[in-house]
């Protein structure tokens, strides 16, 4: 057996190197020859493998008429023959990784059969390896989360690339960019392949990059060179490596006192430069006094700090709290928060009354001390700087005394009876804007001192009462009034003791000490007082008490209670007494005067006359006013020698009170003819026989008095005329009267028209202590004829009263009244 081995190398245009191997072996009548090529793969198709007629030896012409060609066993046949050219081309497309995936090397064997006679040769075509796949990385990106405190040296293995070459084309190397933080490293197991792993070099800090790209190249050793890139996401895990940092180390707030509950003050503000809960960061107060953590809250997520409670500059002026910031993963920072109180004008001015004396006497001395008071602000600066003072016009003043303490003092003297109580209005403001102001009323009476005595509500009293009055009754009311007050103008009321007209003014009136209510004790009677006069006291309760006095004066009012008396002619009852008219008389012959008086006075006094009854009205009249009885026509023979006239003498009063007197008038020319005239008056049916004969005799008795008085008279009257009658010349006769026992001269015939009555009177008639005045006295008193004059004369009375030289005797001088009165005494003196 002969076995060649060729090798050769053929020099055709091929690009690719084909290398032949041949071994033939030469059997029987088989030749079997071997033979080998190479070729690259992914030759288009046609594309020449080899010279196999050349190769082997083999004409042409023999691989037309033998038939030659290619059988392939199973699989692809990828070269075929060209019989005509001896050649084989590649039919199909040969991928090696396909045909042989990684072995190496890559062939592969189809025969060559030739028939008549048989050939077989088998060819074997190796497939050499072009740099037709890039690598590969299984996974397009490769997503790798590193904590940030891996430590350098950490290794992170990752996925080899794939390259479906093999050999030189095969992966040739990796390589990693950046490689800030990595570096790779590239083992080789013991199968071939690499393990790729990138080591931490540099350590990560997520707070400086938390996501590192990365990109792996694999390359291959072909030509050209192809690569595969696989992206390396890198997420930086983050690692609580940072504290939090306080934006500023200390916070300084100046906060007004009055603001509100719930007031953001500030907001502390920590950053923390990592993320998550790592980043997350809350606030607390670490550290801060009692009064401060009650005052002020943070909010753990915000840092707001809040006030929870008002701030008072008064009770803190500065809070300072240290507060902490802290991440969930336990790393803090502190920082200061101070918070300065601003002083706000909030507290108004207090007054706080030290001592108060409410009440203060009127007499107190100017400066008395009525209150001491205290005057605080608890603000600050101008906010509680204060002024005090008290509402005007008022007695008293305000003084500083020491700081903040002030005395309420009296500046004038007081007089409760003016003003009796003040409210003074403390005011206290403080110099704050808007200005505080607080006030306090203090009120303060006056005591009262006994400085003003009572004072009457007249300066006198007058009043009247009417006579016969029933005692006991009240007359007057006397009425003091005392500016004081209490006790010090409690009045009591005192009779002053003196004498009325000899009687204690006790026994007259008595006074009601408490209500100045004067009564009578008894009954008056004018006619015997008309008037008392005496002092009333007013006396206060105080001590030592004041007292005033008053004049009371109370005039007795006359009353119509007597009748007027006739004092002539005298009515006694048992004699008979006439007036004489000569029948010769003429017209207006004045028979006689009806002479009465009434102790009245006033109205009650005035007296007027009537011709009631007459035994001729027409012979006689009246006068209504002077009682005069006169003729009214001649007297003739025919008339009646007895006339009987009824007078009434009527006061003026209300109601009024009369006298009936009855006259005898006698129309005669003698005397005898008189008397057997008149006897029939002696025997008139109201008088018995016994009666008669002394009504004689004292007839006879009384005219021989009569004559002998009127002699007496004239003779005096004839004296007297002669030296008064400057004083009145009458043209008419008048009849006088005069009283029996009463003895004075006169001119018969032509009577005077002055009548003289000189009256005693003492208060008491028995003691007759009595005086008469001497005729043609001093005072002469001429009154003319009209009656007006009765008031008049009511004052002269008076006068002479008061002129009495002794109250026990009063000597009344009437001249020439036509009608004379005079009282119940005087008359009984009178005619005694
Ligand atoms: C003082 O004040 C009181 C209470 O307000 C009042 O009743 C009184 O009349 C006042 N007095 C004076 C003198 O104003």
């Amino acid at each position: 057996m002969l076995v060649f081995l060729l090798h050769f190398s053929s020099t055709m245009q091929l690009k690719w190197q084909t290398v032949c191997f041949f071994l033939c072996i030469y059997g029987m009548d088989v030749v079997f020859c071997q033979a080998r090529y190479s070729i690259p793969e992914e030759m288009p198709e046609g594309s020449f493998v080899g010279n196999i007629a050349k190769d082997l030896g083999i004409e042409i012409s023999r691989l037309i008429s033998g038939k030659a060609r290619v059988v392939t066993k199973g699989g692809r046949q990828y070269v075929e023959l060209s019989r005509d050219k001896g050649a084989l081309v590649v039919k199909e497309r040969i991928d090696r990784e396909e045909l042989c995936k990684q072995t190496t090397p890559c062939s592969f064997s189809f025969d060559l059969i030739i028939e008549n006679p048989i050939q077989l040769h088998r060819i074997t075509v190796e497939v050499q390896d072009i740099n037709d796949n890039a690598p590969i990385f299984p996974k397009g990106a490769v997503n790798l989360e590193i904590s940030e405190n891996r430590l350098s040296g950490a290794r992170f293995p990752l996925d080899s690339a794939v390259d479906m070459d093999v050999g030189i084309n095969g992966i040739q190397s990796y390589a990693l960019s950046p490689t800030d933080n990595f570096k790779l490293e590239i083992n080789s197991q013991s199968d071939g392949s690499k393990h790729v792993e990138m080591v931490l070099q540099r350590e990560l800090d997520r707070e400086e990059h938390d996501e590192l790209y990365l990109v792996l190249i694999a390359a291959d050793g072909g030509s050209p060179r192809k690569s595969g890139t696989v992206r390396i996401h890198v997420t930086v895990l983050d690692v609580n490596d940072n504290a939090p940092v306080c934006k500023q180390a200390v916070y300084k707030i100046d906060v007004m006192e009055n603001s509100p509950v719930g007031t953001v003050l500030t907001t502390v503000n920590a950053v923390d430069a990592d993320e998550g809960i790592n980043g997350d960061i809350s606030y607390s107060i670490a550290q801060a006094s009692k009064e401060a953590r009650e005052m002020f809250d943070i909010d753990s997520d915000t840092g707001d700090i809040t006030m929870i409670k008002m701030v008072d500059y008064e009770i803190e002026r500065s809070y300072s709290l240290n507060i902490k910031a802290k991440d969930k993963g336990s790393l803090s920072d502190t920082c200061k928060v101070i918070i300065d109180v601003v002083d706000v004008n909030d507290n108004p001015p207090t007054i706080q009354l030290m001592s108060f004396s409410n009440t203060i006497a009127e007499n107190s001395p100017v400066g008395t001390t009525v209150a001491v008071i205290n005057v605080e602000d608890a603000d600050s600066g101008q906010n509680g700087v204060v002024q005090c003072k008290i509402n005007e016009h008022i007695p008293f003043k305000i003084e500083s005394s020491l700081t903040d303490y002030y005395a309420l003092v009296t500046d004038e003297i007081l007089d409760r009876e003016n003003i009796a109580e003040y409210n003074i209005t403390i005011l206290v403001s403080d110099q704050g804007s808007p200005a505080l102001h607080s006030n306090k009323t203090l009120t303060v009476k006056i005591s009262d001192v006994n400085d003003n005595a009572p004072v009457f509500s007249s300066d006198q009293f007058r009043t009247f009462i009417t006579e016969n009055n029933s005692p006991g009754v009240a007359v007057l009311t006397v009425k003091a009034g005392d500016a004081d007050w209490g006790p010090n103008a409690r009045l009591s009321y005192f009779l002053e003791d003196s004498d009325v007209m000899g009687h204690p003014v006790s026994s007259l009136v008595s006074i009601n000490s408490d209500s100045g209510v004067i009564n009578a004790v008894r009954s008056f009677d004018y006619e015997q007082m008309k008037s008392l006069t005496f002092n009333v006291t007013a006396r206060d309760g105080g001590s030592p008490p004041l007292s005033s006095e008053v004049m009371v004066t109370i005039s007795v009012q006359d009353q119509n209670d007597n009748a007027p008396q006739v004092l002539y002619p005298v009515q006694t009852g048992v004699s008979v007494v006439a007036e004489i008219v000569p029948r010769s008389a003429d017209v207006g012959y004045l028979v006689t005067k009806v002479v009465a008086v009434d102790v009245d006075s006033g109205q009650n006094a005035w007296l007027s006359y009537k011709l009631q009854k007459a035994t001729d009205r027409a012979l006689f009249e009246v006068g209504p006013q002077n009682g005069e009885i006169r003729t009214v026509r001649q007297v003739t023979d025919k008339d009646a020698v007895k006339q009987k006239l009824t007078v009434v003498v009527e006061d003026n009063g209300q109601p009024s009170r009369s006298a009936v007197v009855n006259i005898n008038v006698a129309v005669a020319d003698s005397f005898p003819e008189v008397v057997s005239e008149f006897s029939d008056f002696t025997l008139s049916k109201e008088y018995n026989d016994n009666l008669t004969f002394y009504l004689v005799l004292a007839l006879a008795a009384v005219s021989f008095l009569l004559i002998t008085t009127v002699v007496v008279i004239i003779s005096v009257k004839i004296y007297r005329w002669r030296q008064s009658r400057i004083f009145y010349q009458s043209s008419l006769p008048v009849i006088p009267y005069y009283p029996p026992g009463y003895a004075d001269t006169g001119v018969t015939g032509t009577l005077p028209h002055m009548y003289n009555y000189d009256v005693c009177m003492t208060t008491n008639s028995r003691k007759s202590d009595c005086k008469y005045s001497t005729l043609g006295g001093q005072s002469v008193l001429v009154v003319d004829q009209s009656f007006s004059e009765t008031l008049q004369r009511a004052m002269k009375e008076k006068e002479f009263l008061e002129n009495a030289e002794s109250p026990e005797m009063v000597e009344i001088q009437i001249r020439n009244f036509k009608n004379v009165l005079l009282t119940d005494e005087m008359s009984k003196l009178f005619f005694k």
